[in-house]
């Protein structure tokens, strides 16, 4: 009999959030809520969406109405500070008890200045750039009058049919972990500048697994999956001190999240300790009813004693908890815990201090899309393109000769920031044909031609604009046009693939390659046989296996925000080395999906690699289990070498560390970064864990011929996870352990654990 090593679920929870044990605020709010008549407290709970509020009018407005009379506690999606600050005034003079609002937006990557869709900086492994994004966007919407920002998305996924993998940090625990501790961290810093803004975590949770990728769909996983696999990063976000959580639209175990007691008060602050605000995502009380809950006051009820405490666009609340109360359908302290904790977020944003506190209007100018914060934007968006490929090193392009710049992403302002940014200016943006006319000066010729409309199809590219506009016009002529500006060119630069609006909310898709009529002209400019590049722009993984075979050399540049044009350039001209490693993983074939790195293994495994169809074992007729590009993958413009992996003992003892090092060597001719990743595999344990897992990782700087030792320590805190009993721990025995450039390309130590 094996010894099992369990420490119980609890143990590891987090330290209680900081609001929790704050006398000075307790006595505050204790008071202020003696003064609060119920009507007041449930207004408190109520999170409307401002509209548009021209000054002097806002207390005129419906919602200024509704402000001054004390029955709304947050507004959200507003631009601008006079209109907030107006709003402020009403909530503070008008209202009898002057209580200022909560002011929140959708700043995703940014605020003005966008930084690349969270998942290509995901694809930048760089922890410390991340950050100080997420502390640029703190900065630049605060001083335009945000408290709260609908921010970090976590949610893990798998399905890279699901548009919303865009918002994400990609397919893994481990990293994903790491990526929302550092956006909680820059965002809300410790709340002692009026630059830290309130987070929010969401969706809460399993949001990223909705049923074939499509948006908004049923939810249905084991525990043992959703504690090991999907939970982490959500768990990590509470730790780092998130103020905030958003519920997400989707069931959990057949209950919607943000009616689900035992996800939003049994494990989020019973077990995990957040003492937090709970908001529902846009309109989820109500769509409870949709999914067959009931009516609006049993949602609602249910919703609020679930441990909803804002109701985000319903108002479900305002129209029916007091009459719940009257009938014993909720509790006056049902009522009271929701309202506390509306306004204990409010007191730690410094708005009882000073409702006016981010309402600066000269910050505009000195903290808004400024050159530093472009700098920074321009430096990370470089940092998060994927080399997917680079025969003979047709990149970096040289400036000089004729360079032809084809595609329906070449010459769009709008399309370069990407989904999901409320506040972005795009007529202050670059597009790509700019960028590459600046970066050149002179030295090379761009000839452009747009070669294509975005899709066949009129009423699906207007479906996939959603008011970002690409041109349209005959496909033939186009086509000609290109053909021709191609065949005078030294080489081909393409700017293909999706418009920023085929990913993100509400947009899925069911096929994962190209759009058809870029997918054709590629291969006519391919044929026409002068070199071409493919800038792949997108927002979840792509498939391209024709591309891989075909086309010297693929850069997935994602969306980069809004300096992704001078971005790309810098390392199309090889002024900057490419280092994004992908993270999700790039499958061969969309029916592949869902696909991921970190999969289990089956009863009749194939090996990587194998090149034919195998009969009663687990593989496809038509299709082989391979993705076309693994987890952890990318190119530089220099490369790199692995010693063997050495350990520094044979065997981990409980409460000791053993440490795993490799020599990486920078063998080319240039300085580059290198993210040097660990993976581990249990050999055998109490349930079959998966083949490899992340469990480390450092981006390192490498000049040309300089090698660095790169260690990782393992202790059993990092091995440990949930059993089927959800029992948190390791088990002795052999614990393969990896490292290498990704994770498919791994040197290998078996370690033993006692
Ligand atoms: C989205 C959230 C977003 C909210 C407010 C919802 O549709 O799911 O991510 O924060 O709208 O804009």
């Amino acid at each position: 009999m094996k010894r099992i090593i369990v420490s119980v679920l609890a143990v590891l929870m987090s330290v209680p959030a900081m609001m929790a044990d704050n006398h000075e605020m307790k006595a505050f709010v204790d008071k202020l809520m003696s003064k609060m008549t119920v009507k007041e407290k449930i207004g408190q709970l109520n999170l409307v969406v401002a509209g548009d509020i021209t000054t002097g009018k806002a207390a005129d407005s419906e919602v200024g109405g509704e402000i001054a009379a004390g029955s709304v506690g947050g507004v959200f999606n507003i631009k601008g500070v006079d209109g907030i600050r107006a709003l402020q005034e009403v909530a503070v003079k008008k209202s009898r008890l002057g209580i200022p609002l909560l002011v929140g937006m959708d700043v995703i990557h940014g605020y003005e200045t966008i930084f690349p869709i969270p998942l290509a900086q995901s694809c930048s492994w760089d922890m410390e750039a991340i950050e100080k994004g997420a502390r640029i966007a703190a900065k630049e919407a605060s001083a335009d009058g945000i408290n709260w920002t609908f921010s970090p998305m976590v949610d893990i996924c798998v399905d890279a049919r699901w548009g919303r993998v865009a918002e994400g940090g990609g397919e893994d625990p481990f990293l994903g972990s790491r990526i929302a501790e550092a956006m909680v961290r820059g965002y809300q810093g410790d709340y002692s500048q009026n630059s830290n803004i309130m987070a929010c975590l969401k969706h809460f949770a399993l949001y990223g697994g909705a049923e074939a990728g499509r948006d908004y769909n049923t939810v249905d996983m084991s525990r043992v999956r959703m504690f090991n696999q999907y939970l982490p990063p959500y768990k990590a976000a509470v730790d780092a001190g998130v103020s905030s959580v958003m519920s997400s639209f989707n069931i959990v175990d057949g209950v919607p999240a943000t009616g689900n007691r035992w996800l939003l008060t049994e494990l989020l602050r019973d077990t995990w300790h957040f003492g937090g605000l709970v908001a529902s995502d846009y309109g989820s009380i109500g769509e409870m009813m949709t999914h067959g809950l009931g009516d609006l006051p049993s949602v609602s009820a249910q919703a609020l004693k679930a441990g909803t405490d804002m109701d985000m666009c319903t108002r479900g609340f305002v129209q029916t908890l007091e009459k719940s109360l009257e009938e014993g359908r909720v509790s006056m302290s049902d009522i009271d815990n929701a309202c506390r904790r509306v306004l204990e977020a409010k007191y730690i944003l410094g708005l009882f201090d000073d409702p006016y506190k981010f309402c600066d209007g000269k910050r505009r100018k000195k903290d808004i899309f400024t050159e530093e914060n472009r700098r920074a934007a321009r430096d990370m968006a470089a940092e998060t393109f994927v080399l997917l490929k680079n025969d003979n090193n047709l990149l970096p392009l040289e400036k000089k000769g004729k360079i032809a710049l084809i595609g329906p992403l070449a010459d769009t302002r709008a399309n370069m920031a990407g989904t999901w940014c409320v506040a972005y200016t795009p007529d202050r943006y670059s597009t790509l044909k700019e960028g590459l006319e600046r970066a050149v000066a002179g030295k090379a010729e761009i000839l452009y031609a747009q070669g294509c409309n975005l899709t066949a199809d009129a009423q699906m590219q207007k479906d996939a604009e959603f008011g970002r506009t690409i041109k349209r016009g005959d496909d033939n002529a186009m086509r000609a046009e290109a053909l021709r500006v191609a065949r005078d060119a030294d080489v081909i630069v393409c700017a293909m693939g999706e418009s920023s609006e085929m990913s993100g909310e509400s947009s899925s898709r069911s096929d994962l390659t190209l759009p058809d009529i870029q997918m054709s002209l590629l291969k006519e400019l391919v044929a026409t046989g002068k070199p071409v590049v493919l800038l792949n722009f997108s927002g979840r993984p792509t498939v391209m296996t024709w591309e891989s075979r075909h086309v010297p050399a693929i850069m997935n540049v994602w969306f980069g925000g809004s300096e992704a044009a001078d971005a790309i350039a810098d390392v199309l001209f090889g002024d900057k080395v490419p280092s994004g490693k992908l993270t999700m993983t790039m499958p061969a074939a969309t029916g592949q999906v869902p696909i991921y790195y970190n999969h289990l293994p089956t009863g009749r495994p194939v090996p990587d690699g194998a090149k034919d169809y195998r009969k009663y074992q687990s593989n496809y007729l038509d299709v082989r289990n391979d993705p076309l590009y693994p987890f952890g993958y990318g190119l530089s413009y220099t490369t790199f070498a692995y010693s063997d992996l050495t350990l520094s003992k044979g065997t981990l003892a409980s409460g000791g560390s053993v440490r795993a090092t490799v020599t990486v060597t920078n063998t080319g001719s240039r300085d580059g970064y290198e993210v040097v990743q660990m993976y581990i595999h249990d050999r055998a344990a109490r349930i079959s864990r998966p083949v490899k897992e992340l469990k480390g990782f450092s981006r390192i700087h490498l000049s040309a011929g300089e090698s660095k030792d790169v260690s990782f320590d393992i202790t059993p805190e990092l091995l440990k996870y949930y059993d089927s009993s959800l029992r948190y721990g390791i088990d002795p025995g052999e614990v393969e352990i990896m490292v290498g450039p990704d994770s498919r390309n791994l040197k290998k130590a078996v370690l033993n654990v006692e």
